[in-house]
Protein backbone atom coordinates (compact mmCIF):
# COMPACT_ATOMS: atom_id res chain seq x y z
CA UNK A 1 0.00 0.00 0.00
CA UNK A 2 1.17 3.24 -0.72
CA UNK A 3 2.01 6.37 1.10
CA UNK A 4 -0.77 9.25 1.01
CA UNK A 5 -0.26 12.68 0.46
CA UNK A 6 -2.74 12.88 4.01
CA UNK A 7 -0.28 10.43 5.61
CA UNK A 8 2.35 12.48 4.82
CA UNK A 9 0.58 15.70 6.01
CA UNK A 10 -0.30 13.96 9.72
CA UNK A 11 3.18 13.00 10.43
CA UNK A 12 4.17 16.89 9.34
CA UNK A 13 1.53 18.50 10.83
CA UNK A 14 1.91 16.88 14.32
CA UNK A 15 6.11 17.28 14.33
CA UNK A 16 5.15 21.35 13.37
CA UNK A 17 2.96 20.91 16.47
CA UNK A 18 5.62 19.56 18.42
CA UNK A 19 8.60 21.47 17.27
CA UNK A 20 8.53 24.25 19.20
CA UNK A 21 8.27 22.01 22.72
CA UNK A 22 11.01 19.76 21.46
CA UNK A 23 13.23 20.21 24.47
CA UNK A 24 10.87 18.60 26.43
CA UNK A 25 9.55 16.05 24.58
CA UNK A 26 12.99 14.64 23.83
CA UNK A 27 13.41 14.29 27.46
CA UNK A 28 10.09 12.88 27.49
CA UNK A 29 11.06 10.20 24.61
CA UNK A 30 13.93 9.16 26.16
CA UNK A 31 12.23 8.77 29.60
CA UNK A 32 9.82 6.37 27.76
CA UNK A 33 12.74 4.36 26.33
CA UNK A 34 14.72 3.83 29.14
CA UNK A 35 11.06 3.24 30.82
CA UNK A 36 10.71 -0.06 28.65
CA UNK A 37 14.05 -1.22 28.22
CA UNK A 38 16.20 0.13 31.04
CA UNK A 39 19.22 -1.88 29.66
CA UNK A 40 19.52 0.76 26.86
CA UNK A 41 20.51 3.09 28.63
CA UNK A 42 24.29 2.35 29.61
CA UNK A 43 24.52 1.99 25.36
CA UNK A 44 24.27 5.67 25.25
CA UNK A 45 28.48 6.56 26.19
CA UNK A 46 26.95 10.16 26.96
CA UNK A 47 24.83 8.71 29.60
CA UNK A 48 27.79 6.06 30.75
CA UNK A 49 30.85 8.28 31.39
CA UNK A 50 28.88 11.60 33.04
CA UNK A 51 28.14 10.39 36.11
CA UNK A 52 25.22 11.60 37.71
CA UNK A 53 24.51 14.62 35.67
CA UNK A 54 20.45 14.58 35.25
CA UNK A 55 19.35 13.05 31.80
CA UNK A 56 18.23 16.67 31.05
CA UNK A 57 21.12 18.56 30.30
CA UNK A 58 22.71 15.93 27.97
CA UNK A 59 22.21 17.58 24.66
CA UNK A 60 23.28 14.72 23.17
CA UNK A 61 20.17 13.02 23.76
CA UNK A 62 18.02 15.92 22.82
CA UNK A 63 19.77 15.57 19.50
CA UNK A 64 19.00 12.08 19.29
CA UNK A 65 15.49 12.24 19.83
CA UNK A 66 15.33 15.49 17.51
CA UNK A 67 16.61 13.30 14.71
CA UNK A 68 14.52 10.58 15.02
CA UNK A 69 11.85 12.75 14.61
CA UNK A 70 13.33 14.41 12.13
CA UNK A 71 14.53 11.84 10.08
CA UNK A 72 10.84 10.31 10.37
CA UNK A 73 9.18 13.48 8.70
CA UNK A 74 11.94 12.91 6.10
CA UNK A 75 10.97 9.39 5.54
CA UNK A 76 6.99 10.26 5.40
CA UNK A 77 7.93 12.79 2.33
CA UNK A 78 10.06 10.11 0.40
CA UNK A 79 7.46 7.45 0.70
CA UNK A 80 5.17 9.75 -0.51
CA UNK A 81 6.70 10.90 -3.50
CA UNK A 82 8.79 8.02 -4.31
CA UNK A 83 6.99 4.91 -2.61
CA UNK A 84 10.59 4.32 -0.67
CA UNK A 85 12.93 5.39 1.93
CA UNK A 86 16.98 6.21 0.55
CA UNK A 87 18.68 7.64 3.55
CA UNK A 88 21.99 9.50 2.28
CA UNK A 89 24.82 6.87 1.32
CA UNK A 90 27.76 8.33 4.20
CA UNK A 91 24.51 9.03 6.54
CA UNK A 92 23.51 5.41 6.34
CA UNK A 93 26.66 3.84 6.30
CA UNK A 94 28.04 6.06 9.74
CA UNK A 95 24.09 5.64 11.22
CA UNK A 96 24.65 1.75 11.14
CA UNK A 97 28.60 1.94 12.22
CA UNK A 98 27.25 3.68 14.79
CA UNK A 99 24.38 2.10 16.03
CA UNK A 100 26.37 -1.37 15.73
CA UNK A 101 29.17 -0.18 17.84
CA UNK A 102 26.78 0.58 20.66
CA UNK A 103 25.05 -2.98 20.00
CA UNK A 104 21.99 -1.57 18.85
CA UNK A 105 19.85 -5.10 17.96
CA UNK A 106 16.00 -5.16 16.16
CA UNK A 107 14.34 -5.32 19.43
CA UNK A 108 15.77 -1.91 20.51
CA UNK A 109 14.24 -0.41 17.43
CA UNK A 110 10.46 -1.61 18.33
CA UNK A 111 11.44 -0.15 21.63
CA UNK A 112 12.24 2.88 20.13
CA UNK A 113 9.03 2.95 18.14
CA UNK A 114 6.82 2.02 20.94
CA UNK A 115 8.25 5.16 23.24
CA UNK A 116 8.04 7.13 19.76
CA UNK A 117 4.66 6.63 19.31
CA UNK A 118 3.71 6.73 23.32
CA UNK A 119 5.24 10.35 23.09
CA UNK A 120 3.61 11.71 20.50
CA UNK A 121 0.65 10.79 21.71
CA UNK A 122 1.14 12.47 24.98
CA UNK A 123 2.16 15.52 23.05
CA UNK A 124 -0.34 16.07 20.57
CA UNK A 125 -3.45 14.38 22.31
CA UNK A 126 -5.47 16.79 20.38
CA UNK A 127 -4.57 15.26 16.85
CA UNK A 128 -3.75 12.37 18.17
CA UNK A 129 -5.75 9.54 15.67
CA UNK A 130 -5.45 5.76 14.48
CA UNK A 131 -4.87 7.12 10.92
CA UNK A 132 -1.79 9.33 12.64
CA UNK A 133 -0.35 6.71 14.58
CA UNK A 134 0.05 4.24 11.06
CA UNK A 135 1.63 7.12 9.36
CA UNK A 136 4.12 7.54 11.89
CA UNK A 137 4.64 3.75 11.97
CA UNK A 138 4.93 3.85 8.16
CA UNK A 139 7.27 6.54 8.07
CA UNK A 140 9.55 5.38 10.98
CA UNK A 141 9.37 1.44 9.81
CA UNK A 142 10.41 2.13 6.87
CA UNK A 143 13.48 4.21 8.04
CA UNK A 144 14.40 1.94 10.73
CA UNK A 145 14.55 -1.25 8.08
CA UNK A 146 16.61 0.96 5.85
CA UNK A 147 19.37 1.41 8.85
CA UNK A 148 18.95 -2.22 10.24
CA UNK A 149 19.55 -3.57 6.46
CA UNK A 150 22.60 -1.34 6.37
CA UNK A 151 23.59 -2.51 10.11
CA UNK A 152 23.50 -6.00 8.98
CA UNK A 153 26.31 -5.07 5.56
CA UNK A 154 28.42 -3.07 8.35
CA UNK A 155 28.30 -5.89 11.32
C1 LIG B 1 23.48 7.54 17.72
C2 LIG B 1 19.74 8.24 14.70
C3 LIG B 1 17.53 4.32 16.56
C4 LIG B 1 20.86 4.17 20.05
C5 LIG B 1 22.68 8.05 16.72
C6 LIG B 1 23.00 9.19 15.90
C7 LIG B 1 21.95 9.39 15.06
C8 LIG B 1 20.96 8.38 15.34
C9 LIG B 1 21.83 10.46 13.97
C10 LIG B 1 24.28 10.06 16.00
C11 LIG B 1 25.49 9.35 15.57
C12 LIG B 1 25.61 9.15 14.09
O1 LIG B 1 25.14 10.00 13.32
O2 LIG B 1 26.19 8.12 13.71
C13 LIG B 1 18.83 7.22 14.92
C14 LIG B 1 17.62 6.99 14.14
C15 LIG B 1 17.01 5.87 14.67
C16 LIG B 1 17.83 5.42 15.77
C17 LIG B 1 17.15 7.86 12.97
C18 LIG B 1 15.74 5.17 14.28
C19 LIG B 1 15.10 5.28 13.15
C20 LIG B 1 18.24 3.95 17.67
C21 LIG B 1 17.89 2.85 18.55
C22 LIG B 1 18.80 2.82 19.55
C23 LIG B 1 19.75 3.89 19.29
C24 LIG B 1 16.72 1.90 18.32
C25 LIG B 1 18.84 1.90 20.74
C26 LIG B 1 18.12 2.06 21.80
C27 LIG B 1 21.88 5.01 19.68
C28 LIG B 1 23.15 5.11 20.40
C29 LIG B 1 23.92 6.07 19.74
C30 LIG B 1 23.09 6.55 18.61
C31 LIG B 1 23.53 4.31 21.64
C32 LIG B 1 25.31 6.54 20.10
C33 LIG B 1 25.19 7.63 21.09
C34 LIG B 1 26.53 8.00 21.71
O3 LIG B 1 26.99 7.23 22.55
O4 LIG B 1 27.06 9.05 21.33
N1 LIG B 1 21.43 7.59 16.37
N2 LIG B 1 18.92 6.25 15.89
N3 LIG B 1 19.37 4.55 18.14
N4 LIG B 1 21.89 5.88 18.62
FE1 LIG B 1 20.40 6.08 17.29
Amino acid sequence: MGFSEAQEELVLRSWKAMKPGSESIALKFFLRIFEIAPAAKPMFSFLRDSGDVPLENHPKLKAHAVTVFVMACESATQLRKTGDVKVREATLRRLAATHVKAGVADAHFEVVKTALLDTIKEAVPEMWTPEMKGAWEEAYDQLAAAIKEEMKLAA
